[in-house]
C-alpha cells in the first residue's frame, strides 16, 4: 500500500475505493436515520479521561484473560457477515490476523467462509457467533460443526429476531453476490432453506429463516446441546443483563449491532454502566459499537467492560489491504491503547478502574 493509515478510521476511505458501492454501503450502513450510529461515537466523546501522574509506566501491559483465553489485548473481532464482500480471502484472512495479534475472531454464522474453513485457517482461538434458525435441526447441526471445528465459545446474537431496516440497502436493492455467499449451508443439501434465494433481499432472508419466536427458554435449549460456554450478544438493558446472569450464561456483549438493528437506542458506552452494576460481577461484560481509538477501549474498560469488540474497523482494513490490513489495524489500536494507558498512569489492565473517567459537560 502507498501511504499507510495512521489510525484505523483512515482505512474506511481506502476501503470505499476498493469496494463495490452497494457492498460498501452494506458495511457502512445502519438502521433508520443512523442516529445511534453517530451516538455510538459521540458517547465516547462525552467521557473525559482523568490521568494520574508519577506512576511507574516504564512497562505497560495490555494483556488480559477472558473465559480462559489469554489475550495480548482486550480487543476481540466482532462477528460480521459476508467478509468476501471486502476481500477474496474473507474471514480466513481475518482469523489469521486475529490469532497473530494475540486475540480472537468471533466467526459469524453467515460468513463467506465455512466454520471449518475459518477454523483451519485460524492461528489462535476461535469463537462462533450463532443465529438460531426456525429450522432447529439445522441450527443444532451448525452448533455441532462449530464444536467439532474447535470453536471454544458460542456467542448467541439476541438482537436480530428481524433484520433492522438499513435504508442504504433498500435504496441500493442490495443482494449478496455469489462470491460472498453464506458458506455454512452451501453443502447442507437444504441450501434452498438456509441459502439465499436469488434476487431476494437479506431482510427477507432473515424474516423467512431466523426464529423470531426465541425466548429465554432457548438459552436452556442451547446449553443442553453444547458443552461450550454461551455468551449473549445484543444486551442493552440491566433487566436483560440480570436475566442473562440468572440463565447462567458465560458472558454478555453490550451491543446495538453497530446501530444496524433498532435506531434510537442508546450508545453502548452509555448503556454499559447500569448493566455492569446490574450483573454485579456475576459474569464478564463485553462491549462493542463505535470503538475506533485506544482511548475508547480505555473508557470502556474503566466503565466495567472486560474487553471490547470491533466490527467495521477490521472490515475496512480487510478491504484496503487484506490480512496485512487487519494485522495493521489491530497493531494501531494496540499501540494507541498502550500509549493511552501510559499517559493515564494505568500500566496494567487490572489498574484501569472507574476513577479514570468522568462525564464531560452536557453539551459534549
Ligand atoms: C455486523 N454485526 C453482526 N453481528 C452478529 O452478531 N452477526 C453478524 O453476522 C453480524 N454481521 C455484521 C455485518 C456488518 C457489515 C457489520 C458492520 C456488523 C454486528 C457486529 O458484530 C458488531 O456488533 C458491530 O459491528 C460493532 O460496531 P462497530 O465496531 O462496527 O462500530
Ligand atoms: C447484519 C447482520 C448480518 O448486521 O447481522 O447485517
Amino acid at each position: 500500500m502507498e501511504q499507510q493509515p495512521v489510525n484505523v478510521m483512515e482505512y474506511e476511505a481506502i476501503a470505499r475505493t476498493r469496494m463495490e458501492a452497494s457492498a460498501y454501503d452494506y458495511y457502512a450502513g445502519a438502521a433508520g436515520d443512523e442516529r445511534t450510529l453517530a451516538e455510538n461515537r459521540r458517547g465516547f466523546d462525552r467521557l473525559l479521561l482523568r490521568p494520574r501522574v508519577l506512576v511507574d509506566v516504564s512497562r505497560v501491559d495490555t494483556a488480559t484473560t477472558l473465559l480462559g483465553e489469554s489475550l495480548a489485548l482486550p480487543i476481540l473481532l466482532a462477528p460480521t457477515a459476508f467478509n468476501r464482500l471486502a476481500h477474496p480471502d474473507g474471514e480466513c484472512a481475518v482469523v489469521r490476523a486475529a490469532g497473530r495479534a494475540g486475540t480472537l475472531l468471533v466467526a459469524s454464522t453467515i460468513a463467506s467462509c465455512s466454520v471449518e474453513e475459518i477454523a483451519a485457517a485460524a492461528t489462535g482461538p476461535l469463537w462462533f457467533q450463532l443465529y438460531v434458525y426456525k429450522d432447529r435441526e439445522l441450527t443444532k447441526a451448525l452448533v455441532a460443526r462449530a464444536e467439532a471445528a474447535g470453536c471454544r465459545a458460542l456467542v448467541l446474537t439476541v438482537d436480530t429476531p428481524r433484520l433492522g431496516r438499513r435504508e442504504r440497502d433498500v435504496r441500493n436493492g442490495f443482494v449478496l453476490p455469489p462470491h460472498a455467499a453464506i458458506r455454512n449451508f452451501a453443502d447442507v443439501g437444504r441450501a434452498t432453506e438456509a441459502g439465499w434465494t436469488s434476487g431476494s433481499s437479506f431482510f427477507d432472508y432473515v424474516f423467512r429463516l431466523f426464529d423470531a419466536s426465541l425466548g429465554w427458554e432457548a438459552i436452556d435449549w442451547l446449553q443442553s446441546i453444547t458443552r461450550l460456554p454461551v455468551l449473549l450478544k445484543g444486551i442493552l438493558t440491566p433487566e436483560d443483563a440480570r436475566l442473562a446472569a440468572d440463565a447462567g450464561v458465560a458472558g454478555i456483549v453490550v451491543s446495538n449491532h453497530g446501530a444496524r438493528q433498532l435506531d434510537g437506542v442508546a450508545a453502548t458506552i452509555d448503556a454499559l454502566p447500569a448493566i455492569v452494576g446490574a450483573v454485579d460481577g456475576r459474569l464478564p461484560v463485553l462491549l462493542d459499537g463505535g470503538i475506533r481509538r485506544g482511548t475508547d477501549v480505555l473508557k470502556a474498560l474503566a466503565l466495567g467492560a472486560r474487553a471490547v469488540l470491533i466490527g467495521r474497523p477490521y472490515l475496512w482494513a480487510l478491504a484496503a489491504d487484506g490480512e496485512a490490513g487487519v494485522s495493521r489495524a489491530l497493531a494501531l489500536l494496540r499501540d494507541e491503547l498502550e500509549l493511552a494507558m501510559a499517559l493515564a498512569g494505568r500500566p496494567t489492565i487490572a489498574s484501569i478502574d472507574a476513577s479514570l473517567v468522568e462525564r464531560g459537560p452536557f453539551w459534549l
